[in-house]
């Protein structure tokens, strides 16, 4: 479908950070601009939706909803890992739900039975039935990839596999070692009132939003941020930005300090760092001295989606007696900063349904969202161009402008 939004409107968010504002409040608010986007960027693009490490033995799965699309994550016996569409095949009753080990999947409202590989084993009274053919039943697979063992889908056969697009980003995070991290709780979403490009990664909010709690904690100012990593590929939609500390092994806990081991194999410069990357559209990773954390976000409407904020370290880290008090410890220290953040990405939703929403200026520390809105708006321009591409070949009048039109918004 065509853009809601003129893409010409796009234009003034793209460029050099001292001079380009925010995306149109229209692209945070209107569901036919989410119509056009959730197809655009999510439809055609790898979506992040859990870690295989949390699903390491045969047949252990879980479950996720992306997109509008029931997911059912599964170990595989010869040990790998697929994707299915959580729908039943009969009439569309969910398989499978929430997580756990299964030899079989059996729906609940008929009993159809899936192996762990999608086929349909069995269903009642259609088993010998000369009209049916089992055989021919499967719950369709989901293209997907594993990166650093986390999983990613997407709904578009074409695209391109994901490791060449992450492979400088797997040697840039090699010492973490993220593959063999484990989650110290299995991941879980949490809903926030907000449109998910509101979660956009910046630190220029951190010594202000977060003053009286990150910043006691971790030094937050500006000029200790190396915007010049080597893990920015922005054009790759890579993202990334480095707080960098005055000493090493410095993390945003009680004590300055990190509480856990130290990850084995960190050279000094990687032990000043936090290593935060984006992997738009919907993943944030963050590389710390003792962990890696990971922050997931899929949208689950125009205004609303969900959110989670899961850590991993490593499996010796994760049996040491006395981690669980110390990994509580930092949670608490640092929830008053995720209250922080809700706090400031509904309010930032409710203001953007003003009449006098604003197309802000940035400040030089939120260049990571200019390189962000470059990446989406290009996604944005490829979907436009083909659909005007195709209303003229069909020489028909484009759809999508017509009932919901959005007025241009002046900058
Ligand atoms: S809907 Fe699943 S068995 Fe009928
Ligand atoms: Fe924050």
């Amino acid at each position: 479908m065509l853009s809601p939004i003129p893409v010409e409107e796009f234009d003034a968010s793209c460029g050099d950070v001292n001079e380009v504002v925010a995306l149109p409040p229209a692209a945070f608010t209107t569901d036919a601009f989410h119509e056009f986007e959730m197809d655009a960027v999510f439809g055609h693009e790898w979506l992040c939706i859990g870690r295989a490490t949390d699903i390491p033995n045969k047949g252990d799965y879980f479950t996720v909803d992306a997109l509008g699309e029931q997911l059912l994550v599964v170990r595989q016996a010869d040990g790998t890992v697929q994707v299915h569409s959580n729908v039943c095949r009969h009439r569309a009753m969910r398989v499978a739900t929430g997580s756990g080990n299964a030899r079989r999947f059996k729906c609940e409202y008929h009993s159809w039975v899936y192996g762990l590989d999608g086929t349909l084993q069995s269903a009642p009274d259609l088993n010998d039935s000369p009209c049916f053919v089992k055989a021919s039943v499967k719950l369709p697979e989901i293209r997907s990839e594993l990166w650093e063992n986390f999983v990613f889908v997407t709904f578009d056969n074409d695209i391109e596999p994901l490791a060449g697009r992450l492979a400088n980003l797997s040697a840039y995070l090699s010492n973490w070692g993220i593959s063999d991290l484990k989650s110290a709780e299995p991941q879980s979403f949490f809903p926030v009132k907000c449109n998910w490009k509101v979660f956009g990664d910046e630190c220029y909010h951190c010594a202000h939003l977060h003053s009286k709690s990150w910043v006691p904690m971790h030094d937050a100012s500006s000029e200790r941020i190396d915007y010049n990593t080597e893990s920015n590929e922005p054009e790759k939609g890579i993202i990334a930005y480095d707080l960098v500390g005055i000493e090493k092994d410095l993390a945003p806990t009680r004590t300055g300090k990190a509480l856990q081991p130290l990850l084995p194999g960190l050279t000094d410069d990687q032990r000043r760092r936090i290593a935060y990357v984006t992997v738009a559209p919907n993943l944030l990773v963050i590389a710390m001295p003792d962990k890696v954390k990971y922050f997931m976000w899929l949208p689950t409407g125009t205004t609303t989606s969900v959110f989670a904020a899961t850590w991993l370290y490593p499996e010796s880290t994760l049996q040491r007696e006395g981690f669980k008090e110390l990994w509580q410890m930092e949670l608490d220290d640092l929830a008053q900063v995720l209250e922080e953040d809700i706090y400031a990405w509904e309010s930032v939703q409710a203001g953007l349904h003003s009449r006098n929403a604003p197309r802000g200026r940035y400040a030089p520390s939120e260049v990571v969202l200019v390189r962000f809105n470059e990446w989406l708006i290009e996604k944005y321009r490829t979907a436009d161009a083909l659909a005007r591409l195709e209303v003229a070949e069909s020489g028909e009048e484009g759809h999508g402008r017509t009932q919901e039109s959005i007025e241009p918004v002046s900058v």
